[in-house]
């Protein structure tokens, strides 16, 4: 082993632990900014690593590394803007964005190597070798179209809810039996440029029929499961090159983007196998349905803030509403005022409110609302009887008692048992409906009024009526 050799494998091995150590320190929202530092430090390590192998290589032409340079300052740039200036509610279809970046380089990769293989004058590829190849272009393929297309439907480009066509399942078929076909001829020793070609083509096509029939409330999961797809793409380019780095960074990625699919999936009371035949959810649109049957109670704002003022325990529940519109400050000085008249409050977190896993951790921390405060489901559920006020803002499926109900699009899902609460008051635009398209019957509960106004406006003026409560 040469010199270079060695260190470059050490420096894969500290850019790996990197990854892991970085991983789990994203496990808490405290520490998670610390995580994702490593983790940056750890790819930093791996890139210049290859890059001193390249140059120990010498098999780079100028234009080659004219080329590197180029787009890594060019994709480094766009990279670090659009991270930078996305909105908090967008990141889904960001991270759909760079899954799709991911998936497509890694298949790029494979195909480069097998081009440059088979241009040699005695070409050979050995199954160990083979076996990665056709893999990387299958799912980097599907990767890329679907992740272009779930970008896409998020981003409200593409109509959101379910697309499908007469046949879809025939031509899915048709698809996967050539790319199973494709790639198993390719395996047993062909070198076909031609059957790769095809392949390709037919892994692309497989990419958008199997995101088409998926409806947006489950395009967070399908972009989850597309991201595992992306770690699992380029563990297989590593194989294909044989870099470690690449290896490990993909096989982390895929695990763990495959264990929040499960756990989102679970918190839905879905299984994955159903999110990805679709059908289920209407997306953001429609929100001027009535709520079902019974009487709705409206309440002024002053009132509100009257019930909230002299309550000896809130409860505040945010959900998908509450980050639209971007009124995370507002509920935090919300809180504040509250605390300054004595009264207990917290937060419950559902695990899929908003549109992102931990979309309400993040957006209260943004308010510097202490982590504390925020309780999960599990723990908060036992507390909601014992709350004076539960202040419902922007959320409505995770608070919708029919899903304890068998029948119903959500039935089976764990709810937060806000109607649990002596009282209960909802703060958000109309009674339309939430991701999973059901009117709430929570809306007509006689323990319920309701606050009908966007939530940064509502909050503002909610806080206030409660300051001047005392004047
Ligand atoms: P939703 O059920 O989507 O309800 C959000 C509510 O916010 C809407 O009913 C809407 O009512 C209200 N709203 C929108 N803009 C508002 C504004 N500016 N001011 C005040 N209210 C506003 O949200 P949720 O309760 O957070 O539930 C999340 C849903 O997403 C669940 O169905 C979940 O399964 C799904 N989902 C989440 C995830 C993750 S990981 N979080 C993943 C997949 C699916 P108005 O239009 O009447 O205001």
């Amino acid at each position: 082993m040469s010199t270079i050799e060695i260190v470059t494998s050490l420096a894969y091995l500290v850019a790996a632990v990197g990854f892991v150590v970085g991983l789990h320190l994203m496990n808490s929202p405290a520490t998670a900014r610390r995580g994702s530092q490593l983790s940056s430090v750890g790819m930093v390590v791996a890139v210049a690593a290859t890059v001193a192998k390249l140059a120990d290589n010498g098999g780079i032409t100028g234009t080659g590394w004219a080329v590197l340079a180029g787009g890594t300052v060019l994709g480094g740039a766009v990279g670090l803007r659009s991270a930078d200036t996305v909105k908090m509610t967008a990141i889904p279809q960001l991270v759909s964005i760079f899954n799709a970046v991911g998936g497509g380089a890694a298949a790029l990769l494979a195909v480069a190597d097998f081009v440059r293989i088979i241009g040699t004058t005695n070409p050979s590829i050995p199954t160990r070798v083979m076996v990665p190849t056709v893999l990387d272009v299958i799912i980097g393929a599907v990767t890329f179209t679907g992740s272009l297309l779930a970008a896409g439907k998020l981003q409200g480009w593409v109509p959101g809810q379910p697309l499908v066509f007469p046949g879809v399942r025939v031509v899915n078929a048709a698809l996967v039996a050539v790319m199973l076909g494709g790639g198993a001829y390719l395996v047993s020793g062909s070198h076909s440029g031609w059957v790769l070609l095809v392949v390709l083509v037919a892994s692309l096509g497989f990419g958008v029929t199997m995101v088409m029939p998926i409806g947006g409330a489950d395009m967070p999961v399908v972009i989850s499961l597309l991201n595992a797809l992306t770690g699992t793409a380029v563990a297989m380019a590593g194989f294909v090159i044989d870099n470690t780095a690449l290896i490990i960074a993909g096989a982390l990625v895929g695990a763990s983007g495959a264990i929040l699919t499960k756990l989102m999936a679970d918190a839905m009371n879905r299984s994955i196998a159903n999110i990805v035949v679709g059908g289920f959810g209407t997306g953001d649109t429609a929100t001027v349905t009535a709520s079902a049957g019974g009487e709705v109670r409206q309440i002024a704002v002053a009132d509100a803030a009257i019930q909230l003022g002299y309550a000896a325990k809130v409860v505040i529940v945010p959900g998908y509403g509450l980050a639209a519109a971007q009124a995370q400050h507002e509920v935090a000085q919300l809180a504040t005022e509250l605390e300054k008249r004595g009264t207990e409050v917290s937060f419950a977190i559902h695990p899929v409110a908003g549109r992102m896993p931990g979309h309400m951790n993040v957006l209260l921390a943004e308010a510097n609302v202490p982590y504390t405060a925020l309780r999960e489901m599990d723990d908060i559920n036992s507390e909601f009887p014992q709350a004076d006020v539960a202040l419902v803002i922007g959320a409505n499926d995770v608070t919708h008692p029919a899903a304890r109900r068998p029948g119903t699009a959500i039935s089976g899902m764990p709810i937060l048992d806000v109607d649990k609460a002596k009282h209960i008051i909802v703060v958000k635009r109309s009674l339309g409906h939430g991701y999973a398209g059901i009117d709430n019957e929570l809306y007509t509960d006689p323990h319920t009024d309701m606050l009908l106004a966007d939530a940064k406006s509502g909050l503002t003026e909610l806080v206030a009526a409660i300051k001047s409560l005392d004047a």
